[in-house]
């Protein structure tokens, strides 16, 4: 059977009002459908894979009854996604009178507005930070993290800065209004009223059939997911698709069907347990490492090194560790705090480290009827007799710390990442848990080195020895981000700026520079 015809519509509120698409297939995009189809072509294509900003959108959904907004990519975005979803593009901002947005005056006013091709992504950013932000909390550090996903190549970026903080100066246009609220409870409603035509009427030709399953799916709870993944092994599972968006864009692959499972609401939450919290897989990037630095604030500009922010809104920590690349940020750090994964299928349930996971280059253990569910990760355990060491020991007892190489400093993918997380006590190394990534076909444990440092004393001596055990203890390639010879190099040298790090030497934090100065 053509499984568009049985495809669901896509409803969306855009503008004041409710867009119904039918027959959308499902891989085409947010961006295809708004300049195509709607003919709103205020949202430019720039690189068509997450990278510029060109396209950035604010999308909304209630959430507990609240308004939650977001900026994304609406290049990599497939258009199923935002079925029952508020959308804004550049063309609803002004309101109705023709009064601008604040994102958009200041623009104009702090000749902000260079070329035609990014401002309206950098307006949509700007927008999205004004909505989430009181106007006190919009100053140039919180515009620069908005305006991480977009790119400018012309006359730079001081003039945006400069808008983005004079918003503050300026009335407030909310893009939350009770219009919208009651436009997506009137969709939900919609939804479900259509979900409850679909369902089985009888106990007994619910256990026989086959659930059915359009082009695209996105089921609501871990039951109808698993029960789709079983039945239809071939469909492409997807969650934030800003991975799995590239090989649409760029490659031009076609799926023929598409099982999403970010709506799955057992796999929306974090959970919080005595000693270990669980990141469902339809987590997004932004609360998860939001999660993650909460227990470990060191790790804040890691995380905010991971892509640009459009994308971490969009992209799960889920997709990262199941699509296993093996220059893939989360994993070497989440393999050095001795995270495990929770794999979910009809069968039941299977937990590993997660360096079990990876059995080759992206190749998983996972089979085809199984999801990753959950990532459990260790919450910081105190150590018997903590001996706190300035600022570089964040948790008593260990010290975690997690580098990222990379030719930009934001929105660009590692060369090298190394992840170190060690618990010391009185002056020896009690443990040691390392992750690498960049240096193997998979996502690595460093197994040899954490061999070479666990039991001996903690001193310069012992660091030299583990610096030369990490540097053989893997084979990189070499490729267009770094030579293997170099990535070997910077290896042991970030073993070197740890230990440095570990002694209170706070100037070799690269990260922590900035024109201003030194960051506490
Ligand atoms: C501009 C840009 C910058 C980026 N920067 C970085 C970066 O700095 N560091 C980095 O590591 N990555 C980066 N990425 C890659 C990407 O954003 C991450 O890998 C992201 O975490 C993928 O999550 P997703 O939800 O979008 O996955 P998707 O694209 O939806 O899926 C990726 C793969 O994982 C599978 N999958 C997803 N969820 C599950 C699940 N629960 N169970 C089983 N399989 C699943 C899918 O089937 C697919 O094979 C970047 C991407 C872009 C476009
Ligand atoms: S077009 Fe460049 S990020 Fe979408
Ligand atoms: S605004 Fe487009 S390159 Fe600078």
């Amino acid at each position: 059977m053509d499984t568009l015809a049985i495809s669901k519509p896509v409803r969306f509120l855009k503008g004041g009002q409710v867009h119904t698409l039918q027959r959308v297939s499902p891989t085409r995009t947010l961006l295809e459908v708004l300049r195509e189809d709607l003919h709103c072509t205020g949202t430019k294509e720039g690189c068509g894979e997450g990278d510029c900003g060109a396209c950035t959108v604010v999308v909304g959904e209630l959430q507990d009854g609240k308004l939650k907004t977001q900026a994304v990519n609406s290049c990599i975005k497939l258009a199923h996604s935002l079925d029952g979803m508020a959308l804004w593009t550049v063309e609803d901002l002004a309101t109705p009178g023709g009064s601008m947005h604040p994102a958009q005056s200041a623009l104009a006013q702090h000749h902000g507005s260079q070329c035609g091709f990014c401002t309206p992504g950098f307006v949509m950013s700007l927008a999205a930070l004004a909505e989430q932000h009181p106007k006190s909390a919009i100053n140039r550090e919180a515009a620069s993290h908005a305006l991480s996903g977009n790119l400018c190549r012309c006359t730079g970026y001081r003039p945006i800065l400069d808008a983005a903080q004079a918003m503050a100066q300026l009335p407030r246009q909310p893009l939350d209004t009770p219009d919208v609220r009651r436009g997506l409870r009137a969709l939900a409603q919609v939804a479900q009223a259509e979900a409850a035509a679909l369902a089985p009427t009888k106990p007994s030709a619910k256990r026989a059939a086959k659930p059915p399953m359009g082009g695209y799916a996105s089921p609501t709870d871990l039951a109808t997911l698993l029960a789709l993944r079983q039945a239809y092994p071939a469909a492409q599972l997807v969650a934030g698709c800003t991975d799995v968006g590239l090989w649409i864009t760029k490659q031009h692959r076609e799926f023929a069907q598409v099982l999403d499972l970010t709506r799955v609401q057992e796999l929306r939450k974090i959970d919080d347990y005595p000693h270990h919290i669980a990141i469902g897989a339809a987590v997004n990037l932004t609360q998860a490492f939001g999660a993650l630095v909460a227990q470990r604030p060191q790790l804040q500009s890691f995380a905010q090194r991971f892509a640009g922010l459009p994308v971490r809104n969009a992209g799960t920590l889920g997709g990262n560790v199941a699509n296993g690349s093996p220059i893939g940020d989360s994993m070497p750090l989440l393999i050095a705090l001795g995270a495990n994964v929770v794999l979910a299928s009809q069968s039941g349930y299977r937990e590993m480290p997660m360096e079990d996971l990876y059995l080759a280059y992206r190749k998983t253990a996972m089979r085809a009827d199984e999801v990753l569910g959950w990532i459990k990760v260790p919450k910081p355990q105190p150590a018997p007799r903590p001996k706190a060491r300035g600022k570089a020991q964040a948790a008593p007892g260990e010290l975690c710390r997690v580098y990222k190489i990379s030719k930009r400093f934001e929105d660009d993918i590692s060369a090298v990442c190394l992840a170190l997380n060690l618990r010391l006590e009185g002056g020896r190394v009690l443990s040691a848990s390392i992750g690498v990534g960049g240096v193997a076909a998979t996502p690595v444990r460093a197994r040899a080195t954490q061999a070479a440092l666990a039991g001996q004393p903690w001193n310069a001596a012992t660091v030299r020895i583990a610096m030369a055990t990490l540097r053989a203890e893997f084979s990189p390639i070499s490729d267009m981000r770094a030579t293997g010879a170099y990535r070997r190099e910077v290896l042991g040298n970030l073993l070197w700026r740890y230990w440095l790090e570990s002694q209170g030497s706070i100037a070799t934090d690269l990260q922590s520079l900035t024109p201003q100065g030194v960051q506490p």
